[in-house]
């Protein structure tokens, strides 16, 4: 339990004074009792009676350990309100005086768990304290919400109270993979829309960004050994998918249309992931989906002189200089990515080009391997074999299941094979396209809506009644479901404002889909808490649906 509950004197005696506190609240003025609307909602909130004031004069008092996420904090709460608190670094941020926001690191609830954290605000302070500097930052995001809507405008706001309810929480996410996916290849999003990706993230506490990088319309990552992925591999002529070329910002004068990220500018963006608890998991595809690549190093393709067109180009596997490049290309990802996964794509192989390439059939001869499927299998097991020796772990999508699974490899759960995956003792992801896919329509009204693939319809009470556990999955396996995201194709979708229309507010809903307490589903309750939310939504700027 945090220090404030009881240097405030609130629960010491918890049933019987929460009796009293329940009591006295229901004859406070409704003001103080207006119900919470916290997105995801919290695993627990206790509602003792008062507010707390913030003020110009209101000083962050963080341990040194937490000194940038104070300072983060208090950036968070300036343009608003436009105070420029104070932060404070003190080793025992416990002594702090009035009016004071107080992180501190010294939980001792086990509970909380790597992300978890309690809030507690009272008449003089509000205290986040958690075990780790990413519950002290989730916290943070609470704390925002806790205050008037308005807290999340970009330009200062005059004439807002801001005041926050007297409140306990205590708070912890349900799944450790709480992520989104972005195709940049179909279509380029500058550094900057990444960016603004990363703060809505941040703000639904949502911790995996899944950056799909690579894929058959565009590279879009500078690999130094090798300049023509981009030089060639990152542009092409026309928009594509009969999209209006002004609808796009990625299109140049010349005809040419696309863009890629320097290796710094990864750097940087790696960086702001960083600074909001956001791991990056970067795709590189192989060995289908690659056309990008393939256009630009055919040396490496499997007939690259086949008639067909160039989205059924693969790579081939009997060239030893083809693994080569692939260990390569990895190895610059490695160096500018720190986080533990590398996801390999493995989706939709094409494989005509392996059945009629000698080559290939000599070398499922000497390997023993029986079909092109297996072929399949064997190709990705090299990448995880050496991937492994890195000591990354290889993420793949659901066909990395065919023809045998490699050893840790994690499924990325798309269509089916999440429960097999699990109940064979390998980690999954959840990202099924029935609930997950949010590029797909969300209304039923095609007319008024951006155009979709026509598919699947998915609307938000789909997304929100979402579970990520597939249905009978035992009980002893269920630790295996790593979590779930949400995933953004863009063949359809030429710009960001474009991008977050799709993505809002199904991304809130999923959000409480990954963090909150199953039990805690409760879709009338959900939709009073949007309608707050949506206005967060509109203080930011974003491009939501109705
Ligand atoms: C996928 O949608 N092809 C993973």
């Amino acid at each position: 339990m945090c220090w404030s509950l009881i240097s405030e004197k609130f629960v010491t005696q918890k049933s019987f004074v929460g009796l009293l506190l329940f009591a006295w609240a229901t004859t406070l003025p409704a003001a103080d009792q207006t119900p919470l609307a916290i997105i995801p909602v919290p695993q627990q909130v206790e509602r003792p009676a008062g507010s707390f004031q913030l003020t110009p004069a209101t000083r962050i008092y963080a341990a040194p350990e937490l000194r940038e996420t104070g300072e983060f904090i208090a950036a968070q709460l300036r343009s608003a309100t436009g105070y420029s608190l104070k932060v404070e670094t003190s080793s025992d941020a416990r002594r702090a005086d009035l009016n004071a926001i107080i992180l501190t690191t010294t939980s001792t609830n086990t509970q909380l768990g790597a992300e978890g954290y309690e809030l507690t605000v009272a008449a003089h302070s509000v205290v986040i304290c958690a075990p780790t500097t990413a519950g002290i930052f989730y916290g943070g995001q609470t704390l925002r919400q806790l205050l008037p809507p308005e807290i999340f405008s970009t330009n200062q706001v005059s004439g807002v109270n801001w005041q926050m309810p007297a409140v306990h929480i205590a708070d912890w996410p349900r799944f450790s993979w709480r992520g989104q996916m972005l195709d940049v290849s179909r279509h380029f999003y500058t550094k900057a829309e990444v960016e603004t990706l990363l703060d809505l993230m941040a703000l639904h506490k949502l911790n995996v960004f899944h950056w799909h990088l690579v894929d058959n319309q565009g590279w879009r990552i500078e690999i130094k050994k090798y300049p023509r992925l981009t030089q060639v591999g990152a542009w092409r002529k026309g928009i594509g998918w009969g999209l209006d070329p002004k609808a796009s910002t990625a299109y140049r004068a010349d005809g040419q249309y696309g863009g890629f990220y320097t290796q710094t500018d990864i750097r940087d963006v790696v960086a702001y992931a960083t600074a909001r608890h956001i791991t990056i998991v970067p795709e590189i595809e192989l060995p289908g989906h690659s056309a990008a690549a393939l256009l630009a190093y055919p040396q490496f393709a499997d007939y690259p002189g086949t008639n067909h067109p160039a989205n059924y180009m693969v790579y081939d596997p009997a060239n030893p200089e083809m693994f080569h490049f692939l260990e390569d290309v990895l190895t610059e990802i490695f160096a500018l990515f720190p986080g533990k996964y590398i996801h390999i794509g493995g989706d939709e192989v094409a494989k005509t080009d392996w059945k009629n390439s000698p080559a290939c059939q000599a070398l499922m001869r000497r390997e023993h391997l029986k079909n092109e499927e297996e072929l399949q299998s064997w190709f990705i097991r090299q990448i995880a074999t050496w991937v492994s020796a890195q000591g990354k772990t290889l993420v793949g999508w659901s066909e990395i299941l065919q023809g045998g699974l490699a050893p840790d490899a994690v499924v990325m759960d798309w269509i089916g094979g999440g429960k097999e995956a699990a109940e064979a003792g390998h980690d999954v992801v959840m990202t099924p396209l029935t609930h997950c896919y949010l590029n797909y329509y969300q209304s039923t009204n095609f007319a008024a809506e951006p155009r979709a693939p026509l598919k699947h319809y998915i609307p938000l009470a789909k997304v929100y009644a979402f579970d990520p556990i597939p249905a009978g999955l035992p009980a002893a396996f269920q630790s295996h479901v790593l979590g779930a995201q949400g995933c953004l194709w863009t063949e359809w979708i030429a710009s960001f404002p474009h991008a977050e229309y799709m993505l809002f507010p199904r991304l809130c809903a999923l959000s409480e889909v990954v963090w909150s307490a199953k039990a805690s589903r409760d879709w009338p309750d959900f939709q009073r808490r949007l309608a707050v939310h949506l206005v967060r939504l509109d203080e930011l700027g974003v491009n939501h649906h109705p």
